[in-house]
């Protein structure tokens, strides 16, 4: 099949996206953020509803934020007080998905050299969400409680449409759930009106390809495996 240059940009800016976990200092300037922002709100939504909203965070904000969320997270008496809004993941775990947790959990791990047994190795790599995996910029994004389910599509359209249009920056992201447990020091440290909800938070940055977790590579399913083509 012969590829055009459209296509080939588009299908590379695609696929050359991945969670990144570890990132460089060097600053990402703020009309590119404007930019990837105003790129991204062309994403579809029903009848144009355009549910996004999103806080940028650097320097001292993104400092301060992680801050209170660290505090919290290293005290487990605090911790316990802590638990996410919204079901990000099945009550119930079952195959395949199950196992593909697993796998990326365990590539990643053993990646950095971490074994089942090390739970404090796990507790601080997991705490290098809440630096947002020192990238230069934080997004924590919400949505207003109003919004229904299908405002959540929409918001995943948004969403990859910002980690794409920073692909085409030679920028890197890593979308984060881990966030969603602190939405209440959260809302508290930015000022987050109660109304709103939060969906996600996101690292932005380029990508420090010498760190050793940045060469996880994530396996998908071939394309006979989830769709099936009726004649
Ligand atoms: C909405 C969303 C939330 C995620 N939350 C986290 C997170 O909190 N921390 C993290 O390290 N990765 C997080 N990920 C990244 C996934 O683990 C990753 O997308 C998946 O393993 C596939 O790998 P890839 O993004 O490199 O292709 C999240 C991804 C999505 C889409």
């Amino acid at each position: 099949m012969i590829q055009t240059e459209e296509q080939r940009i588009v299908d590379a800016a695609i696929a050359t996206r991945r969670s990144v976990r570890a990132f460089l200092p060097t600053p990402v300037a703020r009309e590119d953020i404007e930019a990837i922002l105003d790129v991204a709100a062309r994403a579809p939504s029903g009848t144009n509803t355009q549910p996004w909203k999103a806080y940028v965070l650097t320097g001292q904000s993104k400092a301060k934020l992680s801050q209170a969320i660290l505090d919290v997270y290293a005290d487990p008496a605090k911790l316990n007080q802590h638990s996410e809004e919204y079901n990000y993941y099945p009550r119930q775990w079952v195959s395949p998905y199950i196992d593909r947790r697993r796998k990326v959990g365990w590539d990643l791990y053993a990646l950095l050299g971490l074994t089942r047994e090390n739970k404090p190795g796990m507790h601080a790599q997991h705490a290098r969400n809440y630096t947002f995996f020192d990238a230069p910029v934080g997004l924590i994004f919400t949505m207003d409680r109003i919004m229904e389910q299908g405002a959540w599509l929409d918001y995943g359209m948004f969403l990859q449409n910002v980690m794409v249009a920073a692909r085409g920056r030679g920028l890197d992201t890593c979308p984060q759930a881990a966030f969603t447990q602190f939405h209440k020091v959260i809302g508290e440290v930015l000022g987050i009106p109660t109304d709103e909800r939060l969906v996600c938070g996101m690292s932005l940055g380029f990508a420090d390809t010498n760190k050793v977790e940045n060469t996880l590579t994530t396996e998908r399913e071939p394309v006979s495996g989830f769709a099936k083509f009726l004649d």
